[in-house]
């Protein structure tokens, strides 16, 4: 078990990784108003853990997946809340994946302007990502999380023993993520290119570790994203999000990967990233996916990253690999990037 600590201007969160974690720092929160905000798969899985560590509490359980991450369920949290008497000194306890994380984290700043807040992440997107850094949200009208807050949890708790149940599906989503914090971390490159086995438990407990350890260090020194620092996190995301939005039927790290393919195929072409690196990183890329879909329409997709909420101009932000631990940011129109994206897909279907 390793312990970091994320200190920003206004607040500190302790952040535990590893497996015992859960056991060891729940109990101090036996016999506290303790209010756990869950979904309805997680907790058909850990009922019985949640009695049996915490005894008597409340709690809301959301539908599992992302349409539940909207204002109707928020308020409903916070009915729930109210109607089981939680004083602002509860401790709302968001144990699930990032869409519990992040309604749950809201749920917490709003309610009598802002309980204590406990994430305890159970998906491996949430445990090297979403849970840590203070940004929650719900989505509106189809824009996601567009009602939000930068609300840091005072205690997070990445135990490994959840991904134990985690379908195969979430492995690879949270290990999309993961390739990123490669392209943007040398050791954790290393480590990623070194593994014989990217999807064994030993491997990616300690993984989340350094994961955490990269994003945490970038939180501090960024934490509202406003300086550019976080925007770094973003690498592969914006051409992933605009195929995840056109074409939708991989999970979000799976699109984060093939987002990083085109982006990298971007760079090369823009002489920004070097051909022997950019090769490595596709390689771990195809380590994790095993099929890129032929996207049949890529033009459509194109448009999706126009409408980017990262872009701040006319113009299309993409975070891409210079080198190792190195990144930058490029602006294209969209009609070069169109292009950039026709002839990548040409390539990667062997055309
Ligand atoms: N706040 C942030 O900084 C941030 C960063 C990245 C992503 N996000 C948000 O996170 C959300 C995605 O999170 P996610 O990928 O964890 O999705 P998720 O929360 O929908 O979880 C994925 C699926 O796994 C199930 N699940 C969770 N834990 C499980 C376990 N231990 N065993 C078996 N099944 C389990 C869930 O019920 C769900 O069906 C998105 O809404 C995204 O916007 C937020
Ligand atoms: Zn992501």
């Amino acid at each position: 078990m390793k312990d970091i600590l994320l200190k920003t201007a206004s607040s500190e969160s302790v952040i535990h990784c590893g497996s015992g974690s859960f056991e060891r720092y729940t109990q101090k929160y036996v016999g506290k108003q303790i209010f756990v905000i869950t979904d309805s798969n997680v907790c058909s899985i850990y009922k019985n853990l949640l009695v049996k560590t915490f005894g008597n509490y409340k709690d809301y359980v959301i539908p599992a997946g992302e349409e539940s991450k909207n204002p109707e369920n928020l308020l409903k949290i916070l009915e729930a809340m109210l109607g089981s008497g939680m004083r602002r000194n509860c401790y709302v306890i968001a144990l699930g994946g990032g869409v519990v994380g992040d309604i749950a984290g809201l749920a917490a700043s709003l309610y009598m302007r802002g309980t204590h807040l406990i994430q305890m992440p159970t998906t491996l997107l949430a445990q090297v990502d979403s849970s840590v850094g203070g940004k929650t949200a719900v989505d509106m009208n189809g824009v996601k999380n567009v009602i939000g807050a930068f609300y840091q949890p005072e205690e997070v708790i990445a135990d490994p023993l959840f991904l134990k149940t985690l379908p195969d599906r979430e492995l690879r989503c949270g290990l999309g993520e993961i390739v990123k914090y490669g392209a943007l971390n040398k050791d954790i490159l290393n480590k990623l290119l070194k593994t014989d086995d990217l999807f064994s438990f030993d491997f990616l407990s300690e993984i989340i570790y350094d994961c955490i350890a990269h994003k945490t260090e970038v939180v501090k020194h960024d934490e509202h994203d406003l300086n550019g620092l976080r925007k770094s996190l973003n690498l592969g995301h914006t051409t992933g999000h605009a195929l995840e939005l056109y074409h939708g039927e991989k999970s979000h790290g799976e699109y984060v990967l093939i987002g990083m393919l085109f982006e990298l195929y971007i760079a090369q072409k823009l002489g920004v990233c070097a051909a022997q690196y950019a090769e490595k990183l596709k390689k771990l890329i195809f380590s994790v996916i095993n099929e890129i879909p032929s996207f049949a329409d890529i033009a459509s997709a194109a448009e999706y990253a126009l409408h980017d909420k990262k872009n701040n101009d006319d113009k299309i932000s993409l975070i891409v690999p210079v080198s190792e631990g190195e990144c930058t940011e490029i602006k294209l129109g969209l009609s070069q990037y169109t292009n950039y994206l026709i002839a990548c897909s040409k390539e990667l279907k062997g055309e």
